[in-house]
């Protein structure tokens, strides 16, 4: 058998250790650091990091000032590289993701609050490996079809409630939630609505919790430590209440599916595919943890995402009224009348496609994509990029760049569709940055994308989607406003429409 020699292993760990300082210290006196603000002592840039508003556009402008598509700002023990340019991207987080597919640690929301176990939030590494394989087996991107009959069900659910709906995003958020809920655990209807109460509730404790700034503790790890008692530390207390809400929406549902498919009952989920699929042999226990995690992960990160891009949706239309116009001609020529759309007619809807696009490039949901965390030192463009940086990609710049999307800031879905009405290859599809990039992009685009196009298509043949009218009988202004930040996570604000029927109500029975 091979010995280990003691002494030498100690050496070779040695020479390793001692290599690692010297290529660190020989890579940042070679290469620079990418432009940026000028770093204070200490604190660096904790002040010009942005704090409020639009963060993607307070980025974009500093990459201008800068004139680099990549820049790079410190805030006490964090290092933040900023990549504004698709090529950037591409370059790193995709040519080189093996480097770039980690996420930072954060301590209010993945620590405290207990999500550093779900795969969103994990860093890459084999508990991340194993939730993502529970994700894509379960819900394979080949077979997107097997959830376009409960699309098509919630989606009728929704175009009943629009007509007379006097609260927009509450029925978007019960349309995303009551197909998700589907999806994930395969609880339906009436039986889903005390778990969607508390699913609410916890993704709007992450979203408090998530939001840049909110929590000092993530700049200050060790105030983590603070007794709960102690003045000021409000955030323990906050973060142990939240944590409780997590470990229900986590447990309940779950509970109810395994249940079922241990009586044979529960219907196709990601939960019951992957309890089915679970290997016997092994460490069951371990198993379960990562199939609640990745559970609960589809369930977070398909709501309020969906939700936003719907709500942008209709917001783009109200705004835009020739566009609905230019739609609702393409559905007349394709249905009979009295029908909806059903999947089988994508092929033959190109502009609903374009505004679906459209859609994601003009108010992407997530305009910094999710924060990426690079494992090793690397070189790019010259600059060093230190191991440990916080990678934040500008999906806005790359989809507002006026060589891609001329007029970017117009909503113009016309601009993927060739001379003859059909989507033009040569147009960069803004879906890929919209979802994320690399290793860590989006698992459940197939399903999002299914749900926007399904939603898209049967609101635009239902609806005329107009302002309300004031106590005068006239028009109001057309206008919509977006959650002004600061967030990582754009959605529009509540808003006032009509949806004037197209179609009979009893069209979506
Ligand atoms: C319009 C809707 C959606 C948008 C815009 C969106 C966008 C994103 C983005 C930007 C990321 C991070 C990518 C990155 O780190 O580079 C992400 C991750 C993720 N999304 Fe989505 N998403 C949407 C809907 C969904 C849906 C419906 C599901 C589930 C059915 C889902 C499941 C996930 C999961 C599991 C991850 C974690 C990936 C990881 O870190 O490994 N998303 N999404």
């Amino acid at each position: 058998m091979l010995q280990v020699n003691p002494i030498n292993a100690l050496s070779l760990l040695f020479f390793a250790f001692v290599f690692t300082i010297w290529a660190r210290w020989r890579n940042s006196r070679q290469y620079s650091l990418p432009p940026g603000p000028r770093k204070l002592p200490i604190v660096g840039n904790l002040f010009d990091i942005p704090s409020k508003g639009y963060i993607w556009l307070e980025y974009a402008e500093m990459c201008k000032k800068y004139n680099s598509d990549i820049i790079h700002l410190s805030a006490l023990r964090n290092s933040i590289i900023v990549l504004n340019s698709a090529q950037a991207v591409s370059d790193l987080l995709e040519k080189r993701s093996s480097l770039y597919s980690s996420r930072p640690p954060t301590v209010m929301l993945g620590e405290l609050m207990g999500w550093g176990t779900t795969s969103v939030f994990r860093p890459y590494d084999d508990v991340w490996k194993a939730q993502r394989k529970i994700f894509i087996r379960a819900i394979p991107p080949t077979d997107a079809k097997r959830f376009h009959s409960k699309q098509i069900a919630a989606t009728h659910d929704l175009l009943r409630v629009l007509a007379h709906s006097d609260d927009i995003m509450k029925d978007l958020h019960t349309w995303a939630a009551v197909f998700i809920m589907d999806v994930t655990y395969g609880i339906q209807g009436e039986e889903a609505k005390p778990f969607l109460k508390t699913a609410i509730e916890t993704l709007d404790s992450m979203a408090i919790a998530g939001t840049p700034g909110a929590f000092l503790v993530d700049q200050i790890p060790i105030l983590k430590y603070v007794p709960e008692w102690f003045p000021g530390a409000d955030f323990k207390r906050k973060a142990r209440e939240w944590n409780i809400l997590r470990i229900k929406m986590t447990e309940d549902a779950y509970r109810v599916t395994k249940e079922r498919t241990a009586a044979g009952t529960a219907t196709s989920s990601l939960a019951s595919v992957a309890l089915k699929q679970m290997d016997l042999t092994k460490d069951i226990a371990q198993q379960e943890e990562l199939i609640k995690a990745a559970s609960v992960t589809a369930y977070g990160g398909g709501s309020d995402t969906t939700v936003a891009a719907l709500g942008a949706f209709i917001l783009a239309m109200l705004m835009n009224p020739h566009v609905q116009t230019e739609a609702q001609r393409e559905l007349d020529k394709v249905l009979a009348p009295g029908d909806l759309p059903t999947f089988n007619d994508e092929p033959d809807l190109p502009y609903i496609s374009a505004i679906v696009r459209e859609v994601l490039r003009y108010q992407p949901v997530t305009p910094l994509a999710f924060p990426h965390l690079v494992t090793e030192d690397d070189i790019y463009s010259g600059y060093l990029i230190p191991k440990g940086s916080i990678i934040m990609p500008n999906v806005w710049s790359i989809l507002h760049n006026e060589e891609d999307y001329p007029d970017s800031d117009r909503f113009n879905p016309s601009r993927y569709l060739d001379a003859n009405g059909n989507i033009d290859p040569n147009v960069k599809d803004p879906i890929g940055p919209a979802f994320g990039f690399g290793r860590r992009s989006c698992a459940g685009k197939h399903i999002a994308l299914a749900s926007l196009w399904i939603g898209v298509a049967s609101i635009l043949t239902c609806y005329r989607i107009e302002p309300e009218i004031d106590e005068h009988g006239n028009l109001m202004e057309r206008k919509g406003e977006w959650y002004p930040g600061p967030t990582l996570f754009n959605h529009p604000l509540p808003f006032k429409c009509r949806f004037i029927p197209r179609c009979s109500e009893d069209a979506a029975e």
